[in-house]
């Protein structure tokens, strides 16, 4: 593979603009001057690059990672999933990172003062490397929905925060993940930010029974499509892939 191929260009219409006014919060962020495109240099299509060595043995599970002589409160869960770019191929080797409200719907940080209390064994983050194959996994307890300020009741439904490195800076990625069932998911403001129905529909993790772990935890599925490199499309095979 040549690591100065360009990367696929985003498709803008799955992506949400930067300017949503029902998302308050992007009218004063977004920015004001069109954007403008740079051509990837070797610093973005080549790292950075993590090793799994750098990553801790709980880093992976956060109904351990941060847990203080007793368990984290709620619904047990697995998420899994698949992470491949838009050839279809697994993107081995990419470091994901997840972060999350805690059952009750409140985050371990200082900015968060809803009411619902702190879980003394709830930290809501960590972070994990995808096998050969591009596959990952990690168990945690499944967040609670909570309100916040941006219109007269407003509330988040359930959602796992996730930021991805790839192969290269340029397949960086930042999204979230929702639960299958969800009856605030059509009412999310942030999630509807999203222009195209089928796109907010690939961030709905599906519960997957089959992968659930009797007696333990149930299974949510939520697979991952990063920007691939632009290759030939030869009698709809890929070419030299
Ligand atoms: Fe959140």
């Amino acid at each position: 593979m040549n690591h100065t191929d360009e990367f696929i260009q985003r498709d803008r219409g799955q992506h949400p603009p930067a300017h949503t006014p029902d998302y308050k919060s992007t009218v004063l962020r977004s920015p004001r001057l069109a954007l403008f495109s740079l051509q990837n240099s070797l610093s973005e299509v080549t790292g950075p690059r993590f090793a799994q060595d750098a990553l801790g043995p709980l880093d992976d599970d956060l109904i351990r990672n941060y847990a203080h002589g007793g368990e984290p409160i709620g619904e047990r869960i697995v998420v899994h999933g698949w992470v491949r770019d838009e050839n279809g191929r697994g993107v081995p080797g990419a470091l994901i990172e997840v972060w999350q409200a805690n059952a009750g719907g409140r985050y371990r940080h200082v900015n968060d003062t809803y009411l619902a209390p702190i879980d003394p064994n709830f930290g809501g983050c960590g972070r994990m490397m995808t096998d050969a194959d591009g596959h990952y996994a990690f168990r945690t307890v499944k967040p609670g929905a909570y309100p916040f300020r941006n219109f007269v009741n407003s509330w988040r439904p359930a959602h796992i925060h996730f930021s991805l490195f790839g192969s290269g800076f340029a397949q960086r990625l930042i999204t979230q993940m929702y639960f299958e069932g969800d009856p605030l998911i059509p009412r999310d403001q942030i999630l509807s930010t999203i222009p195209d129905p089928a796109a907010r529909q690939r961030l709905v993790a599906p519960l997957d029974f089959d992968a659930a772990i009797p007696l333990d935890s149930l299974a949510y599925r939520f697979d991952i499509v990063l920007r691939g490199r632009r290759s030939t499309v030869f009698e709809n095979k890929l070419q030299g892939n």
